[in-house]
Order: structure tokens, then C-alpha cells, then sequence
């Protein structure tokens, strides 16, 4: 089931989440519809607040469905390593046409659980590093506009205020 995705100011994605416990179905079909819901919106990662739900769980796929290994659910995710730094452009499915670079780490780890409840540890490397970064501040109640300079932000905050007057928000 697609599940609508929550855009910028809505307060439930600037709340950080509470960590997953129930490791049964209503876990599992909320990860099943938040990647039908990513590539309904032709995302890349996906966090659970930006389909309303504040809850530590995020999803990836780099591959946009072309790979059948390409799918990774992080839950309860923290990054335990972070490498080096890469500076690129960065958007997000909450604040659809704001896109500006961003700095992130240029390699990360990351521990998190499965769906099965068990812990691992995954490594992420430039465009999944950003992912990974991205979608973990998701969880902590921050967004990308928040790492990028008051300037930038106040034009695109400026930007986002006459989209939703236009109703094009
Ligand atoms: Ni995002």
C-alpha cells in the first residue's frame, strides 16, 4: 500500500523517533509499503516520519528497484564509523524541488537490525553514505536544510512559503 509522504513544516519530521520493539507483521507491512512507497515517488532511502510514523526504521535502495539485492531496512540504525567527507547536491521527498550540497561523511558504518530483530553492521561508501546520513537525521528529527548555510536556508524556506501559498506544495 503507497502511504502519502509528509512534507516540510508537518512537526512530526522535525520530532526524533522512538525505537522499534515489535519486530511482528505491523512492522513488516510498514516496510513493505514505505519501499512501495519510495518507488512510487522515484526515492532512493526513506524514512518512517516521512510516511507519518515516528519511528527509528528507515529504508534504502540505490538501485530503484533494479536489483533484487538492493533493498536494505535499517532499524533502530546509528552510525558507529564516519570517514573522510564528500560535499554533493541533495533533495528529499519532504521537501520536493530544494536542492542544495550538502557535507556528509564520505564513508560510514552503520549497526542497525533487521526485520528478524538481529543486529548487523553495514558500510556505505559516497551516494549510499549520504543515503545512510540522510535518512538517519530523518530520525533524529533533522532535515538537510538544517545542514546547509542560514542563507541557503532562508531562501529555500522563502522558496518552500510561496509554493504553499500557490498551493504547489
Ligand atoms: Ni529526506
Amino acid at each position: 500500500m503507497i502511504r502519502p509522504i509528509v512534507k516540510y513544516p508537518d512537526p512530526v519530521l522535525s520530532k526524533p523517533t522512538e525505537l522499534v520493539t515489535d519486530f511482528g507483521e505491523e512492522t513488516r507491512k510498514l516496510v513493505e509499503d514505505m519501499f512501495e512507497s519510495m518507488y512510487a515517488a522515484q526515492g532512493i532511502g526513506l524514512a518512517a516520519p516521512q510516511v507519518g510514523v515516528p519511528l527509528r526504521l528507515t529504508v534504502v535502495d540505490l538501485s530503484n528497484q533494479k536489483e533484487e539485492d538492493g533493498k536494505i531496512v535499517l532499524i533502530n540504525p546509528e552510525v558507529i564509523v564516519r570517514e573522510g567527507k564528500q560535499i554533493e547536491e541533495e533533495g528529499c521527498l519532504s521537501l520536493p524541488d530544494i536542492r542544495e550540497k550538502v557535507s556528509r561523511a564520505m564513508k560510514v558504518t552503520v549497526r542497525a537490525q533487521d526485520l528478524d530483530a538481529e543486529w548487523f553492521e553495514v558500510d556505505g561508501e559516497e551516494l549510499l553514505a549520504r543515503a545512510f546520513q540522510h535518512e538517519i537525521d530523518h530520525l533524529d528529527g533533522v532535515l538537510f536544510i538544517e545542514r546547509i548555510s542560514r542563507l541557503k536556508r532562508d531562501l529555500a524556506l522563502r522558496k518552500i512559503r510561496k509554493l504553499i501559498k500557490a498551493g504547489d506544495w
